[in-house]
C-alpha cells in the first residue's frame, strides 16, 4: 500500500478526478459540515475531501496510512493557505481516537483498499458521536457477480493494492451492519481517461497491454458498465461511484 501510493503521491494531489470530481461536491452537500465540528477524513490521499470539509469551517483530522501521501497533501494544503487541518499517519481501520468523539467521518474512493471493510465501518461508527454522520464514497461494482469479478480483476491489474469494490447495496449493508442508519444513497457515472488512469499508478507497459485487451474484450454487463469509447482525445471508459449518507443513532 505505502509503496503503491507513496510512489504516486503527487499524481493524486494533482488528479482532476480526485480534486474536482462530482462526488466531492455531493459528499460536501450531504455532510453539510458546520463551523465547530470535529471531522475525520479517512484515507485522505491528496487531501481534497479534508480540504473541502475544512473550507466549511470544521476542524478536520486528515488521516492516511502512507507517509509520502500525507506529506504531499499537507504541502499542497499549506500552499493554498488552508486552516483547520491535522495530519495523522495511521491505519483507518484502527483509529487512535476515543469513542463518540467526532461529528463527521468521511471516506472517499478508498474503502476498496481495506482488507476488512466491515471492520473499518465498525471502527468509523465507534468514533462518531450519537447523531454524527458518515459520508462514504467509493467506486462500486456491477451487481451481477461475474461482471463484478471481471471489473475487480481489471482494477487489481492496474493497482495491486485494490482489494475489492462492492455494489452500492453492499456498501449500504456494511453501514447498517456497523449500527449506522443509511439515510441516503446514490450512484454516479465517472468517465475516465484510460491513459491518465494508468499513468496515475505508473502501470508497467506489459500490464498496459493486458489492461487494454481486458477493456476491449469485456462483454455483457461488464462491457455495459465499462463502456469503452474511442474519442478524439483518446480512449475513455466509465467507473461508477456510490455515495452514502449514514447516521449514528443518537
Ligand atoms: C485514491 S486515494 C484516496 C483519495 C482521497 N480520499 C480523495 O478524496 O481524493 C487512496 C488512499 O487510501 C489510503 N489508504 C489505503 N488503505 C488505508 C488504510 N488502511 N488506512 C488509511 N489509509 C489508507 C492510501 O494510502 C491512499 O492515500
Amino acid at each position: 500500500m505505502q509503496r503503491q501510493f507513496g510512489a504516486h503521491a503527487e499524481a493524486y494531489v494533482h488528479s482532476p478526478v480526485h480534486a474536482q470530481g462530482e462526488s466531492l461536491r455531493r459528499l460536501v452537500a450531504l455532510a453539510d459540515p458546520q463551523p465547530g465540528w470535529l471531522a475525520l477524513d479517512v484515507a485522505t490521499g491528496g487531501g481534497h475531501t479534508a480540504l473541502a470539509v475544512a473550507d466549511r469551517g470544521a476542524v478536520v483530522i486528515a488521516l492516511d496510512l502512507t507517509a509520502a501521501m500525507l506529506r504531499a497533501a499537507r504541502d499542497h494544503a499549506r500552499g493554498r493557505g488552508a486552516n483547520g487541518l491535522l495530519w495523522v499517519q495511521a491505519d483507518g481501520a484502527h483509529l487512535p481516537l476515543p469513542s463518540a468523539s467526532l461529528d463527521l467521518v468521511t471516506c472517499r474512493i478508498a474503502l476498496h483498499h481495506f482488507p476488512d471493510p466491515a471492520a473499518a465501518l465498525a471502527e468509523w461508527a465507534r468514533v462518531l458521536k450519537p447523531g454524527g454522520r458518515l459520508v462514504l464514497v467509493d467506486n462500486i461494482a456491477p451487481t451481477e457477480a461475474e461482471a463484478a469479478a471481471y471489473v475487480n480483476a481489471f482494477e487489481r491489474l492496474r493497482d495491486p493494492s485494490h482489494m475489492w469494490m462492492y455494489p452500492l447495496t453492499g456498501l449500504a449493508a456494511f453501514c447498517e451492519q456497523a449500527g449506522l442508519r443509511v439515510r441516503h444513497h446514490e450512484s454516479l457515472r465517472k468517465p475516465m481517461d484510460f491513459q491518465a488512469w494508468m499513468d496515475r499508478m505508473g502501470v508497467h507497459p506489459t500490464d498496459r497491454e493486458r489492461l487494454t485487451a481486458r477493456l476491449w474484450n469485456s462483454a455483457g454487463e461488464a462491457r455495459a458498465f465499462l463502456d469503452p469509447q474511442v474519442t478524439p482525445a483518446g480512449v475513455t471508459f466509465n467507473l461508477h461511484e456510490g455515495i452514502i449518507l449514514a447516521l449514528k443513532p443518537g
